[in-house]
C-alpha cells in the first residue's frame, strides 16, 4: 500500500523511522500527472538500492512565471496514486501549497552558472523555484538518493552542481529519457497538443536524431552547423524556436566550434501555445 503524506513534519518522521531500521530511502520529485517517463524514475530509485522510495506530488507555484501554466498544470491525484502503488511506491508526499510555503519566501537557493542559459534566458525565475523547492523536498524527505531526468537535462545539471556546491549528502542520479514509440519525449504538457500540432512536433526527436546520426557517421562533422539544420527544420514544421544549443556534456556550456568530444543538443520550441523541450547526446 503506498501511503500518502501530507506535511513535512510526517515525511520527515517517515523517513527517519526507514533510516532507523537501515533502509536506503530514495525521492522522486515531481510535479504529478505521471506518465511513463516519471514511472521510470521510481524503477530506477529502486533499481539503484532505494528499499523505501517517497514520490513529491507537487505543483510548485515558484518555478511558474506569471504568464506560465501554473493554473492550468494538468492535475489527477487518483490516477497517480495507481501508478505509484503499481511501481511499489512507499510514499507520496502530497503537499498543499500552504504546507510548503506558509509565508512568503523570503530565502532562495539560486545556482548561478548553469541556470542563465537555455531555458533560463525566457524563463528568469523558474530554476530559482526549481533548486529551491527541490532543496525543501530533499530538507522533507531527507533522501539518501533522488532521481531526476534526463528530459529536463539542464535542470538534472543543475541540481547536481547545487548538491556539489552546498554538500548535500544525497546521490543523484539521472534517468534516461522515456519516449513515445514515435520518438516524442513524455511530458505532462503533451497533453496540450493538439493531433496536428502534436504530429508537427515529432520533428524534435527526429531533427535531433538526424543530427545525431550525420555527426555520428560522419557525413556531417560540425556541431554548430548542425544547430542550424535543427532550427531550419522546427520553423519548417510550423514551430516557434526559442533555442537550439550544443553544449558540453558535464558543465552544459555551448561548446566551441570544431569541437571532437560529446555534444548535448538541446531545444526548445514551441507549438501553438505549448513549449516542448528535448535532447540527445551525440557521441
Ligand atoms: P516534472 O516535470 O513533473 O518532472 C519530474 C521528473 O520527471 C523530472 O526529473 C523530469 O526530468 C522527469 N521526466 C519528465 N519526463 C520524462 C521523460 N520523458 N523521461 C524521463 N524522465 C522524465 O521536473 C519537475 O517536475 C519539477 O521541476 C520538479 C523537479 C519536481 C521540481 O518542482
Amino acid at each position: 500500500m503506498t501511503q500518502i503524506i501530507h506535511s513535512v513534519s510526517d515525511l520527515q518522521k517517515w523517513s527517519m523511522e526507514q533510516k532507523r531500521q537501515g533502509k536506503t530511502v530514495g525521492l522522486v520529485p515531481t510535479m504529478g500527472f505521471l506518465h511513463e517517463g516519471h514511472l521510470s524514475l521510481i524503477d530506477t530509485a529502486h533499481a539503484q538500492g532505494a528499499d523505501a522510495v517517497a514520490v513529491s506530488i507537487f505543483v510548485n507555484p515558484t518555478q511558474f512565471g506569471p504568464n506560465e501554466d501554473f493554473d492550468r498544470y494538468p492535475r489527477d491525484f487518483e490516477h497517480d496514486r495507481i501508478l505509484c502503488e503499481q511501481h511499489g511506491a512507499d510514499v507520496i508526499f502530497a503537499p498543499e501549497v500552504n504546507d510548503m510555503y506558509p509565508a512568503a519566501v523570503t530565502c532562495w537557493v539560486q545556482e548561478e552558472e548553469i541556470s542563465k542559459g537555455l531555458c533560463g534566458k525566457t524563463r528568469p525565475i523558474h530554476f530559482r523555484g526549481v533548486t529551491t523547492v527541490v532543496t525543501k523536498l530533499f530538507n522533507a524527505a531527507l533522501p539518501d538518493l533522488a532521481v531526476f531526468g534526463q528530459k529536463d537535462a539542464q535542470q538534472a545539471a543543475i541540481i547536481k552542481r547545487m548538491v556539489r556546491d552546498l554538500n548535500f549528502p544525497i546521490r543523484i542520479i539521472v534517468s534516461p529519457i522515456v519516449r513515445e514509440a514515435d520518438g516524442l519525449a513524455m511530458s505532462s504538457r503533451n497533453k496540450y497538443l493538439s493531433a496536428d500540432e502534436r504530429q508537427r512536433a515529432l520533428t524534435l526527436s527526429r531533427s535531433l536524431r538526424e543530427a545525431k546520426e550525420a555527426l555520428e557517421n560522419g557525413t556531417r562533422t560540425d556541431a554548430l552547423a548542425e544547430c542550424d539544420v535543427i532550427r531550419q527544420k522546427l520553423t519548417a514544421s510550423g514551430g516557434v524556436v526559442d533555442y537550439v544549443e550544443a553544449l558540453d556534456p558535464e558543465t552544459m556550456l555551448p561548446v566551441t566550434s570544431g569541437s571532437q568530444r560529446p555534444v548535448l543538443f538541446a531545444l526548445a520550441c514551441a507549438y501553438g501555445t505549448t513549449r516542448l523541450i528535448d535532447n540527445m547526446k551525440v557521441d
